[in-house]
This record gives structure tokens, sequence and C-alpha cells, in this order.
């Protein structure tokens, strides 16, 4: 089978069962079943797939004809212009999510010099978490401020913010194994092992008073009766425990992160959430009462309201 033959089968197989990209869909497949950029397809139609090309052709697309998402099949996502890995038992990272990593980078390049530009110690330890918890940070870099990203998945908000202020340290906490481990692999594909630590906890549990100055998070958010509504990639692949906020509660996860964030951030840091339309109202009159100023909601490039951060009394 050439290049063409095969995008010409993979693209029928996903229109047949009425995916609405089918053809885009299919370029993605054959180009990262074959480890080729896109443009190479265009560059060499007749190239011959392998015997083994083909096989594994022929089981992506019947996966993705089940409605597989294409990230879990590819193992391969782009966020905030980075290529991360990803794969079942970690939500996918979405474009909505950059607008958060956003709201940190403007915050973060205001700050006092001091703290933008702190100055390296030799022989101190970043003391936000306990000894035994603290890894590989990389020693000497004391004086450097240190975001948390709280449910750190596959370490997507951490890793492009590290990656964009590199006098930043992180913390990533996440509650699944499984989610941890596609985390550490993209840490190591970045090479930020010495800036980033990722520790398997619950929320902000554990850490110290008055020891990091941002925390972000893109909690679970989806309510009960959304759920029927989201696509079948979603509802079928993706983990619950990653999407759903309890019906009688919502903010939860929220006010957890919060109260956590009241203890372990410096006065004048930063606390951002991501959040659906329906909870960022409620999350913006809630932060006053528990410990953060100034909130502010952020609508994302369709004019949803999707980010909302205020700043820790
Ligand atoms: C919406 S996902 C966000 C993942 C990633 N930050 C991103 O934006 O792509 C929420 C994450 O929070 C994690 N999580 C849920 N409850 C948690 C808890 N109590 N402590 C730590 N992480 C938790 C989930 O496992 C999931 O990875």
């Amino acid at each position: 089978m050439t290049v063409r033959e095969a995008l010409e089968w993979a693209g029928a197989q996903l229109q047949a069962v009425g995916l609405p990209e089918p053809l885009r869909e299919a370029q993605a497949l054959v180009a990262a079943c074959l480890g080729w950029e896109r443009a190479q397809l265009i560059a060499h139609p007749d190239a011959l797939l392998s015997a083994r090309h083909a096989r594994r052709l022929h089981s992506w697309v019947r996966r993705r004809a089940a409605r597989e998402p294409l990230a879990y099949i590819t193992r391969r996502v782009w966020f905030y212009g980075l290529e991360l890995m990803v794969g079942r038992g970690a939500l996918i990272p979405r474009p909505e999510t950059e607008l958060l990593v956003e709201v940190f980078l403007g915050w973060a390049a205001n700050l006092p010099p001091s703290l933008r530009f702190p100055p390296l110690r030799e022989g101190n330890q970043p003391d936000s978490v306990p000894p035994a918890s603290r890894g590989n940070l990389k020693e000497g870099v004391a004086c450097s401020p240190i975001l948390v990203d709280a449910g750190a998945g596959t370490g997507t908000i951490a890793l492009a913010c590290l990656m964009h202020a590199p006098h930043w340290l992180g913390i990533g906490i996440e509650r699944s194994r499984r989610a941890l481990r596609w985390a550490q692999a993209n840490r190591r594909r970045l090479g930020l092992e010495s800036r980033l630590l990722l520790i398997q906890s619950d929320w902000l549990h554990g850490l110290r008073a008055g020891s990091v100055d941002a925390v972000l998070s893109n909690p679970p958010y989806v309510l009960p009766d959304e759920w029927d509504a989201l696509q079948p990639e979603i509802t079928r692949y993706e983990p619950k425990s990653a999407l759903l906020t309890p019906a009688d509660d919502p903010l939860r996860p929220y006010r957890r992160i919060a109260r956590g964030a009241r203890c372990a951030l410096r006065a004048g840091g930063l606390l951002a959430f991501e959040t659906s339309p329906r909870l960022a109202p409620l999350l913006a009159e809630r932060l006053p009462a528990w410990g953060f100023r100034q909130p502010r909601i952020v609508c994302d490039y369709a004019g949803i309201m999707r980010v909302v951060w205020a700043i820790r009394e």
C-alpha cells in the first residue's frame, strides 16, 4: 500500500463512521504511524508502507472509528507550542488551558525584579516540601520563585510555564499514578527534571506555609448534568475523575485547593484557576471569603469565561 492509498483508505473508513474531519485525521494517523511530518505525506505520496506500518495503521483506524481520541492513539498532543505525550489514564491537554499559562506568564512578568531574577545561592534546597519528598529539584536555586500545578495530569501547565519562565521552579501535584507517569515522561522529554518536582498527593496537602509564589490549577469542573452532552471521545475514554465535579457541591475542588493555597502561598502570591462559564462567577464571588483579594475573570478568545485569578492577602 502506498501513502496515497493509505490516506484514501483511512479517510474513507473515518468518513463512514461520521467523523467530521476524516481527511485531516487520516493524515494525522498515517503521518504518526510512519513517524513523519504531515508535509512528508504530500512530498512522498508513492512511498510504500511496510507490512508492520500497514498493520499498525489498520489497528489505529479501527480504534479511531470506535471514537478513541486521536491523541490517545498517536500518544502525542500539542500544548502551548510543546509536543507532549499523553495516553489512557490522563486527561488530554486542551487549548483552553493555554489561557491559564498566559495569565501566569503575564502576572510573573510584572513581579518585582528581585522575584523575577533571583540571585542563585549555592548549597541551598527549596524548602516548600519536606526533605523526603524533594526528589531531584536542583540545588542552589533556593531563591527561585516556585509555582504549583495542582492536578497536574500530564504536567501540561507546569511544563509550559517553566519553559517560558526560566527562573521559576515548579511542583506538580497529582492524585492519579497513571497520569503522573505521563507527567514524568514529559518532564524528561523536555529536560525539566531539575526544575519540576512531581508528587502524588491530594491537592496541596503537606506543602509548607508561605513557601510558594503561585498556585495554578485546572481541576475537574464538568457538572453531572453536562456529561451526556459531551463527545463520546470524552465520556468513553477520558478519566471521569479528571473531569467531573460533584453536583451537590461543584466548587468543592476549588475550595479545597484555595484552602491549601491560602496556607502554602506567600502574601501577594497568585492563585489562578481554569473553570467553566457556569462556575466562574460563583468562584470569583467566593474567593475573597477564602482569603484572596481582587478576583478577576478572564474570557478566552471565544468570549467564554475561562480563568479566575486572585491574589493571596
Ligand atoms: C481537568 S484535569 C487537568 C489536568 C492537567 N492539569 C491539564 O490541564 O491538562 C484535573 C486533574 O486533577 C487531578 N485530581 C483530581 N482530584 C485530585 C486530588 N484530590 N488531588 C490531586 N489531583 C487531583 C485529576 O487526576 C486530573 O489529572
